[in-house]
């Protein structure tokens, strides 16, 4: 039997775990500074609570949810999706009786999504997502934008294009909604079984819709920007002039339809443009989620937030020929010549990585030849060789692997020396 990894699911090897390390590194740094603090919630849920935010006739809840029974009979489902799950807590454990509003969370987790394999589509992928909760100040959209803008833009990434889009209101989408039947109806029959149940339950997720894309009613269905009313209108104003102070340029996009149930007013996505980057170019989405909290069981508390996959910045960094200064050097490599010598090396092992001083040693009796030519291919930046002389002098020289250089040190000064000498 040859055993794989579950499809659509991927191994993370050494080599490529150094960039996920400086991802998250950077996710956390600027979460530091924009004050989203960390929230950790459980894989799994109840399954209603997906179904009751991220919304029953999405593909989502239809389609792509790992659902099971526990063996008390319960439905749980692992969790497609961050917010759900972050807005139930923020629920269970009362955040919204905190004096200071909104409450401004992050996360960094696996999701789960039962969808169809390829490039920048998992089945299990690991979403970075911001919620700012309790507050409906428009500032806070473009506050939240921004942190996901600059995101990439640490990572390195240029080639972003920013679209946004306004849902507006309740009443809005209600006009909207009458009005995109009436667009539909009379041509119901030319669309995907799917389309056609839509059109009753939630005929805005046809919009979204992957068969029916090139129908040209498409193109011609009512927009929801023409909608809008009046407070609706002038919220989605305040956001861009917000974008605009922070120098953030973006495109309008009345088309943009998000694939979850609960937004409302601001959507937006950010996509990559570069090139070589295959089909799937929307790395980030997020919005605004008015009303998600009562739903859920707690007071009026507006919020809004976004996720993006770790694998598909990664990918987008590849497209556009960008690396990531991973800092995974090697300072020292030990060479030990016999047992004695190898005594000494786990010794002084011990203790250069008590001072942070990263270290290596042979662990499969090799030649000296041999580690030495180990000690070349790790990138060691020091290297020393351990033998019957080195110990009768209680010195070892230490070779610069970098300038080719190589100095003698007694082994009680050898700490001090390489802490003094390693640069940053
Ligand atoms: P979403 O648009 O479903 O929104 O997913 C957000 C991001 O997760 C996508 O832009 C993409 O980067 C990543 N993603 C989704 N599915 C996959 C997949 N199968 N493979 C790899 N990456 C994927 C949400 O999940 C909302 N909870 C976002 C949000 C937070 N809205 C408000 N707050």
């Amino acid at each position: 039997m040859n055993y794989k990894v579950p499809r659509g699911t991927q191994d993370i090897l050494p080599g490529q775990s150094e960039k996920w390390q400086k991802v998250e590194e950077i996710i956390r740094q600027l979460c530091q500074v924009y004050r989203y603090q960390e929230i950790r919630t459980p894989i799994f849920e109840q399954t209603e609570l997906f179904q009751r935010s991220v919304g029953d006739t999405t593909d989502i809840v239809q389609k792509e949810m790992y659902t099971f029974k526990d063996r008390g009979d319960r439905s749980l489902t692992l969790r497609p999706e961050g917010t759900a799950a972050v807005v139930r807590s923020y629920v269970e454990h009362k955040m919204f009786g905190q004096p200071d509003q909104p409450v401004k969370l992050s996360y960094i987790g696996p999701m789960f999504r039962y969808e169809r394999q390829q490039a920048g589509r998992y089945r299990q992928f690991v979403q970075f997502g911001v919620e700012a909760i309790g507050s409906k100040d428009p500032a806070i959209d473009a506050e939240v934008i921004a942190l996901a803008m600059d995101v990439y833009e640490t990572a390195g990434l240029k080639n972003l294009k920013l679209v946004i889009n306004s849902l507006g209101d309740a009443d809005v989408r209600a006009a909207h909604r009458d009005a995109l039947i009436k667009h539909f109806e009379p041509h119901i029959g030319d669309f995907c079984s799917d389309c056609q149940n839509r059109l009753e339950k939630n005929p805005l997720r046809i919009l979204d819709c992957k068969v029916d894309r090139e129908n040209p009613l498409m193109a011609t269905a009512p927009a929801l920007t023409d909608y809008l009313n009046e407070e609706s209108a002038a919220y989605f104003e305040a956001v861009k002039k917000y974008l605009d102070v922070l120098g953030i340029t973006y495109v309008v996009d009345p088309n943009l339809v998000r694939g979850l149930d609960y937004y409302n007013h601001t959507t937006f996505e950010i996509m990559s443009t570069a090139t070589d980057l295959g089909a799937i170019t929307t790395l980030c989405g997020g919005g605004r989620y008015n009303g998600l909290v009562e739903q859920i069981g707690g007071p009026e508390s507006p919020g809004i937030g976004f996720a993006m996959s770790i694998e598909r910045l990664l990918l987008a960094l590849e497209a556009e020929g960008r690396s990531l200064d991973t800092d995974n050097a090697l300072d020292m490599y030990i060479v030990a010549m016999d047992d004695q010598a190898k005594l000494k090396a786990v010794e002084l092992a011990s203790s250069f990585r008590a001072k942070g001083i990263s270290t290596e040693l042979d662990y499969a009796s090799r030649k000296v030849k041999a580690q030495m030519k180990s000690a070349d291919r790790l990138g060691a930046k020091w290297v020393i060789v351990l033998g019957e002389s080195e110990l009768e002098e209680q010195a070892a020289n230490v070779k610069n692997m970098e300038l080719g250089s190589q100095e003698k040190v007694p082994f009680h000064d050898l700490v001090n020396y390489l802490t003094k000498h390693k640069v940053k």
